[in-house]
């Protein structure tokens, strides 16, 4: 890991606390949103899940997937590896681990019909992000699905002051606490079209200001 990568392994454990203390419940119910569609996944590769929410819950709700789960930070990996096995006895198994930088991260695993990235592609620049699903693509099953969730800024209104204070909060907190260098919200949208991937289905919560996505590879 160099330098410039992000370093979340002081929030680990208090993280959960630190999300429910500033938003409640809703980041979890925006995470969870998309959970049923996961139902038929057998290779899951799961982007920045932190403390792993989302993996555990992916894990028990589909006994059948296998689940790949890269992030920086190695204090969040043991969490997140520590929380699916005490859901899941089988998690040694189902569950890999990989502690990198996704700005550089080629898989070596093929066909993956999920990825997963949740409050993570806020992490990286247009740039990142383009780099990042052209990487991953020879990985995915033609058909694969991408679920995702983030911040959003509505268009106008109250609602816009409101997401752009939230955000700009946020990362001014990341910026100190995890020397996260990134300050706007990239583009995801554009590099997921520009690759294939079209919007099947989205769910606002907190009026507009988070958002629950969920993209497929091909229009069927
Ligand atoms: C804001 S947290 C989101 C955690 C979780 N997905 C959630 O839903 O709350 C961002 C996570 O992405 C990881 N991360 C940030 N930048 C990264 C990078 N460049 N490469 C790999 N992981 C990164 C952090 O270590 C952290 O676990």
């Amino acid at each position: 890991m160099d330098t410039n990568t992000p370093n979340f392994d002081s929030l680990a454990r208090a993280y959960r606390w630190m999300e429910y203390c500033s938003f409640g419940p809703m980041l979890e119910r925006c995470r969870f949103h998309f959970l049923s569609r996961c139902a038929q996944a057998r290779h899951a590769l799961v982007l920045g899940d932190g403390d792993g929410r989302f993996t555990a819950r992916l894990m028990a709700a589909n006994p059948a997937v296998q689940v790949d789960a890269v992030d920086a930070s190695a204090a969040m990996l043991a969490v997140l590896q520590g929380r699916a096995q005490s859901c899941c006895p089988d998690a040694d198994t189902r569950l890999h681990t990989i502690q990198a930088d996704l700005r550089g991260f080629t898989p070596t695993d093929k066909d993956y019909d999920l990825v997963v990235s949740h409050f993570f592609l806020d992490c990286l620049t247009d740039d990142d992000v383009s780099a990042l699903v052209e990487r991953l693509l020879p990985a995915l099953t033609e058909d694969a699905i991408w679920v995702v969730s983030e911040f959003s800024i509505p268009k106008k209104g109250l609602r816009r002051a409101a997401a752009r204070l939230a955000v700009r909060s946020l990362y001014f907190v990341f910026f100190v606490l995890a020397r996260l260098r990134v300050d706007r919200i990239p583009d995801y949208a554009k590099a997921f079209r520009d690759r294939g991937f079209h919007r099947r289905e989205d769910a606002e919560y907190l009026g507009g200001i988070l958002t629950a996505e969920l993209w497929k590879r091909r229009t069927d």
